[in-house]
């Protein structure tokens, strides 16, 4: 269920009174009071429209953690990550010890980020893949023609900050409205990761289109501000499942056929600290949401296991970990084991470095031979392009601001920037309903 705008209203050249007319619209019967509600129908077209008939130039914003491209963007990759506390909640000493821990990682991640060829592909990944569904889209979507492939990360170039300023200089915004998707990456909700990015994104949003926190914006720059919507969450989308499904069936088809059905299959996500899973995160539901589609597609031919890797420091994190489930059956004789990156898109230090030279190398000292493989990341898959653009066709034609799910809050959640930022995107303002932000 979705939250729905008509996003046809979005760039039509209004008049102050349709907007009075327009405001009090409701999204799945609530009805949005008109001073509270973000006014869609003053925006003026973008002057950077080409096309006749066309609702487009349309931005489509990839949102990732990102990873440094060389090893020298390593330690200010890290002193973002841990100064992040959406991400790694350190406390109320997260300004003294996030610094103090991103120095001493740094040599060592260095030395990880030279082992896989001196920087992660992620950024390459990203672009490709944005690009890539762009032109699907462009012939799919042409009422929302041209689609322009843009990527923000959170923690590595190009930050939100460097992504918004070049959506602003390439004719969004600032009094010429226009339209962007915010499309998550990462395909499970989080509050460490998309809930982390979306609060960054809308951070930008404040300090660059809102004109309370910027005094130098015109009126007319403040009322033809960008208009976000978001895909927030996807975690069981049939062409996602199926792209994880070929990459599984190719890995297995690697293995003899008599034992093929006997290979356990181990989903290895990113585990999360236990005080986040507490806090009432949907992250590992919506993993093993994606883990049961996944295993239903291949009509449970496998035994397996959802599991968690790449904890971090002392505290209790979500486990079974990775390593130690990918030991312990090595050590009990189950030797054909297949690990499945299953909350990332493409590959990263976790599974080019962590799980090829790591858990796979012990595993192999302990006898493995060779029989704990790994499926290939999404990457370039065809499929799973085919299925983002599937995703965002249909987030665009029908008009989504964001998931019905993405308004309420954790129920542990205190943040009063996850509340606003939550406010701000599912399009209800300054409004106190409590119904969708507890
Ligand atoms: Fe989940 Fe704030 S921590 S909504």
């Amino acid at each position: 269920m979705s939250v729905q705008r008509p996003f046809q209203q979005l760039a039509s050249r209004a008049t102050a009174q349709s907007c009075v007319q327009r405001s009090q619209h409701s999204f799945q019967g609530l009805r949005i009071p008109q001073q509270q509600s973000r006014c869609l129908a003053s925006v003026a077209p973008p002057v950077t429209q080409n096309a006749t008939g066309s609702k487009g130039p349309t931005a489509m914003v990839f949102m990732n953690m990102g990873g440094p491209a060389t090893t020298d963007e390593v330690g200010g990759f890290l002193s973002r990550l841990f100064a992040d506390a959406d991400l790694i909640p350190l406390g109320p000493l997260q300004n003294y010890l996030g610094p103090l821990i991103s120095r001493r990682r740094t040599p060592k991640i260095k030395k990880q980020y030279a082992g896989i060829g001196g920087g992660s592909p992620i950024r390459k990944w990203s672009e490709y893949q944005a690009a890539e569904m762009c032109k699907i889209l462009d012939k799919t979507n042409p009422e929302t023609a041209p689609h322009k492939p843009y990527v923000a990360f959170r923690y590595a170039n190009p930050l939100t900050e460097e992504t918004y300023n070049k959506l602003l200089e390439d004719g969004f915004g600032k009094g010429r409205g226009g339209r962007a998707v915010a499309f998550t990456q990462y395909p499970q909700y989080s509050c460490s990761t998309t809930g982390s990015s979306l609060n960054e994104l809308w951070k930008w949003r404040q300090r660059l289109e809102s004109p309370t926190r910027n005094p130098d914006l015109s009126a007319a720059e403040a009322e033809g501000s960008i208009q976000w919507s978001v895909i927030d969450r996807w975690p069981t989308h049939p062409g996602l499942v199926e792209a994880f499904a070929e990459n599984i069936t190719k890995t297995l088809e690697t293995y003899p056929e008599d034992v093929r059905d006997n290979v356990v299959l181990l989903f290895s996500a990113h585990s999360l600290p236990m005080s986040v899973v507490n806090r009432g995160d949907p992250y590992p539901s919506e993993v093993a949401a994606t883990v049961w589609a996944v295993q239903q597609r291949l009509g449970f031919r496998n035994p397996y296991r959802l599991v968690w890797q790449s904890q971090v420091g002392p505290s209790a994190w979500l486990g079974a970990q990775t390593s130690d489930t990918v030991t312990n059956f090595v050590k009990k004789g189950q030797k054909d084991l297949v690990l499945i990156p299953i909350a990332f898109t493409s590959d990263h230090i976790e599974t080019l470095f962590e799980i090829d030279q790591e858990v796979i190398h012990e595993a192999d000292q302990l006898g493995a031979e060779g029989r704990v493989r790994r499926a290939e990341s999404l990457n370039g898959s065809p499929t799973f392009i085919k299925a983002l653009a599937d995703l965002a066709g249909a987030h665009l034609h029908g008009g989504e601001v964001c998931s019905r799910q993405m308004g309420l809050r954790c129920p542990g959640c205190t943040s009063e920037r996850c509340l606003e930022q939550k406010r701000f995107f599912t399009g209800l303002g300054q409004q106190k309903n409590k119904a969708l932000t507890l």
